[in-house]
């Protein structure tokens, strides 16, 4: 059949994939770069959502995911492990299921989404949740990896960063160019680090003319980066990015220098205003993680500090759905009414 093959066949050329790779695909990738109305106008300039949740399992891990367990089948691992805030275990699970393999995941116990835990269940990994926080689970998962024959597919695994650069590659593809400016949430900084690497390669093929400015965005309650210290008990409505010692600190400062651009916290206020604000006004329903790129364009354009006319894509990494008891708790609630038309009619106003 024609059409969009997956991220590692269409992009096979510029990965670390050969003949004896098997492609573990669920043909991620391909997202929609929608142009975002409202934001655009906010900020005096052309603002795109890259839709991450529109992948397989619901956000852009399944980029990095394809690829890191193809790898480790070539390898003959029979088994993956990985730490998570959510995300990462939904997608482990679901291409571990793919390719006939165990997954086994650490969570923080009590501060994953539930969407995301369903995922995990129900594509059969070993899910356990540590009495800890995400660095907790990832130092042991790690060691883990290092001692047992399983593969770890967290993002420092750098499968997993080759597979997300293809982000990048389908943003220049749609626009022609790099963006002026790249917005996205920072958690361990895999994601900013993979985004500018895809850029690069583009760049130095000629096809994006330019490097895009950088804004990466933390939870204020979780964030290290920007605070300049490790944070040992990190909170934040937005459980994805709660994470106070990311893997990849060093690759983001790297990036935040080389690209004249920043990291910046948004507050849970700000970034619950974000996540309703894309809901509402451009019709996504994304994950509050996904919101704090939105919230830290926000802040900054209302600050003045974002010119006009600028190209601008925010990255909007996981689904609204994926953490229906924030929505349902924080939305205005339903009106419970009779089979009844006069009083339906009533109840709506009308
Ligand atoms: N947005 C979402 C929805 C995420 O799930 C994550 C990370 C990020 C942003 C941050 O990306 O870590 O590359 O800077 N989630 C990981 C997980 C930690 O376990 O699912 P990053």
């Amino acid at each position: 059949t024609g059409g969009w093959q997956g991220l590692i066949r269409e992009f096979r050329d510029r990965l670390p994939v050969g003949d004896a790779t098997p492609v573990v695909t669920l043909l991620e990738g391909n997202t929609p770069l929608v142009p975002a109305r409202a934001l655009s106008e906010r900020t005096g300039c052309d603002v795109y959502l890259k839709v991450e949740g529109l992948n397989p399992t619901g956000s852009f891990k399944d980029r990095g995911m394809t690829m890191a367990v193809s790898k480790a089948v070539e390898a003959g691992s029979e088994a993956v492990i990985c730490a998570s805030t959510g995300n990462t275990s939904a997608s482990a699970a679901a291409y571990a299921a793919r390719a006939g393999i165990t997954c086994a995941v650490l969570v923080p116990e009590g501060k994953i989404a539930l969407g995301k835990l369903a995922q995990a269940l129900v594509h059969g990994a070993k899910l356990l949740q540590v009495q800890g926080n995400f660095d907790d689970c990832l130092s042991i998962a790690d060691g883990l990896s290092q001692k047992y024959p399983v593969t770890l597919v967290n993002h420092i695994n750098p499968h997993r960063i080759e597979g997300q650069k293809t982000a990048a590659w389908e943003v220049v593809r749609a626009l022609g160019d790099a963006p002026d400016l790249h917005v996205l949430p920072v958690g361990n900084a895999g994601n900013i680090t993979a985004y500018w690497a895809g850029y690069e390669v583009d760049r130095s093929e000629g096809i994006a003319t330019r490097m895009p400015v950088m804004l990466g965005v933390q939870a204020a309650g979780s964030a290290p980066i920007v605070d300049g210290r490790k944070v040992d008990d990190p909170q934040t409505i937005a459980t994805a990015i709660r994470i106070g010692n990311p893997a990849s600190w060093d690759k983001a400062l790297h990036v935040e220098k080389a690209s004249g651009g920043d990291i910046v916290a948004a507050t849970d206020r700000e970034i619950h205003n974000a996540y309703m604000f894309l809901a509402r006004n451009e019709g996504v329903f994304v994950e509050l993680a996904s919101a704090a790129s939105v919230a830290g364009l926000l802040k900054r354009s209302d600050a003045g500090l974002v010119a006009r006319g600028q190209t601008i894509v925010c990255t909007v990494t996981g689904n609204g759905l994926k953490d229906p008891d924030w929505a349902v708790s924080t939305a205005p609630q339903p009106t419970s009414v009779p089979v009844d038309a006069d009083a339906t009619a009533e109840a709506l106003g009308l």
